[in-house]
């Protein structure tokens, strides 16, 4: 089933949430790890990869965005505190807020920093002459919500396996690929 119903994920949703998830949790693992190199041409590697990954990010959003409008949202297990809900759901929502700040704050730190992105050689996006009130404010608005996204990915990580593990109810079981 492609969409999704008030109890389970269509396979069009659990598409964009495993490959979006692979990418961005890669994308924070190499930027921390690039951030912290010696200069040389395997950092500088690095960073044309993180650029190119990090803009196909942020031109899945507004498709995500527009599917889960689109679509129903299951609902969490009654018996589930509404505290948990509301907490679940707001994460949820900064995770959002977050898949559109990264990757943007991203680009607007290349395109008034200067720094053009190729696209993994198929085609470059260009970057104008260095602003640097607008590529900092970028840069560090950058850098703070790495730490915000990591902790709020790790919470929601960390919930999915308390539903799956303790709590043994399906909330795992339906964003997983072949289950209902
Ligand atoms: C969801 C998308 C993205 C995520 C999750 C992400 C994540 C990160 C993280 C965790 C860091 C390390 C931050 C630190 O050292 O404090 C970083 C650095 C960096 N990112 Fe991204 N990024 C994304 C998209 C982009 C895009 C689209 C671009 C540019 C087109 C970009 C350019 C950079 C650059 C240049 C750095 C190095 C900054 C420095 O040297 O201090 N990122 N990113
Ligand atoms: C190992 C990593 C991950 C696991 C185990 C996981 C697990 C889950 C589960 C079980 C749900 C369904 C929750 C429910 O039914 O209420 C879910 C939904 C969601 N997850 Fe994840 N997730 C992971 C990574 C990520 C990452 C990296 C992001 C984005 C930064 C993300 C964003 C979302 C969003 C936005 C939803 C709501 C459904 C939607 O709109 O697509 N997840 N996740």
């Amino acid at each position: 089933m492609l969409k999704n119903t008030l109890n389970s994920y269509g396979s069009l949703t659990k598409f964009i949430h495993w490959l979006m998830a692979l990418i961005i949790i890669s994308l924070i693992a190499v930027g921390f790890f690039m951030a912290d190199m010696e200069n040389s041409d395997q950092k500088w590697f690095l960073y044309g990869t993180h650029k190119a990954f990090g803009i196909i990010v942020l031109s899945l959003i507004p498709l995500r965005i527009i599917w889960r409008l689109m679509n129903p949202q299951p609902t969490l297990p009654k018996s589930l505190p509404n505290w948990q809900k509301k907490a679940a759901n707001a994460n949820i929502l900064f995770l959002y807020l977050c898949m559109v700040a990264m990757p943007l704050s991203g680009f607007i730190m290349s395109f008034f920093g200067n720094h053009p992105i190729s696209m993994f050689g198929i085609f470059t996006i260009p970057a104008i002459e260095r602003v640097p009130a607008i590529s900092g404010f970028a840069h560090e608005t950058h850098e703070i919500l790495a730490l915000a996204i990591t902790a709020s990915i790790s919470l929601h990580i960390l919930g999915a396996l308390h539903h799956h593990f303790t709590k043994h109810d399906q909330v795992l079981k339906r964003m997983l690929p072949g289950c209902k």
